[in-house]
């Protein structure tokens, strides 16, 4: 049960994040509007740690490095149990804006979002067994494109200059994650060919 941390803290910051958003404005589009940001942000280390988990191992093995690896699943599921957060939040969003949001324009958000749910699904020795080699392909994709929503997210904020610090800090985080992916690919690469 110990093991299940993860997700119990996503459920608790994520309620807060949803209700900060909430208590942030009076206006109900733009509090809706925080509740989304709030809970997509909320979510975000525990995507970057279940991404660079096996990374860091392969890296600097260690004891906070193992453990890290050990619950890299529990992460990823805490990220699915924040970003269902983030899907109420957007979705509330959406029904209550007076903006008409075009269909095609939602379209890559919700294909990201089934394979979030995809690999939540198959992160159990069933999905492993049914699978097969495909588990492998639909969980290391799944986490590139999750990746590339956060970086898009993120890029597209250092623009705004109330949002600028924000973006280049979340969007560091995000380039230097994929650089530690990279760094361990190469190790992995060079160790196979030694
Ligand atoms: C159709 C699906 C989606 C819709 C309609 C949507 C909608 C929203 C809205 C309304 C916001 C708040 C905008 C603001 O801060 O001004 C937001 C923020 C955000 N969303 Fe989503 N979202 C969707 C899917 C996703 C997915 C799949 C991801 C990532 C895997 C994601 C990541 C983010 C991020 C990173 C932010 C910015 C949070 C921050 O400022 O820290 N969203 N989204």
């Amino acid at each position: 049960m110990r093991k299940y941390w993860p997700i119990g803290l996503a459920v608790v910051l994520a309620s807060l994040a949803l209700l900060a958003g909430l208590h942030s404005s009076a206006d109900e589009v733009e509090a809706w509007t925080m509740a989304s940001r709030y809970t997509a942000r909320i979510g975000f280390p525990f995507f970057i740690i279940a991404y660079v988990a096996s990374s860091l191992v392969k890296i600097r093995p260690s004891k906070l490095t193992s453990n890290f690896l050990r619950e890299r699943k529990y992460f990823g599921l805490a990220f699915a149990t924040t970003h269902t957060f983030h899907l109420y939040a957007l979705l509330t969003f959406l029904a209550v804006s007076p903006e008409e949001v075009p269909l095609v324009g939602l379209l890559p958000g919700f294909a990201v979002y089934a394979l979030i749910y995809a690999m939540a699904l198959t992160s159990n020795r069933w999905g492993y067994r049914t699978l097969g080699r495909k588990w492998k392909w639909l969980h290391t994709t799944g986490m590139h494109v999750v990746w590339l929503a956060f970086a898009l997210a993120y890029a597209s904020r250092i623009g705004d200059p109330d949002e600028a610090t924000a973006g280049l800090a979340l969007f560091s985080i995000a380039v230097i994650a994929l650089l530690i992916r990279i760094a361990a690919w190469r190790v992995g690469h060079s160790r196979r060919h030694a």
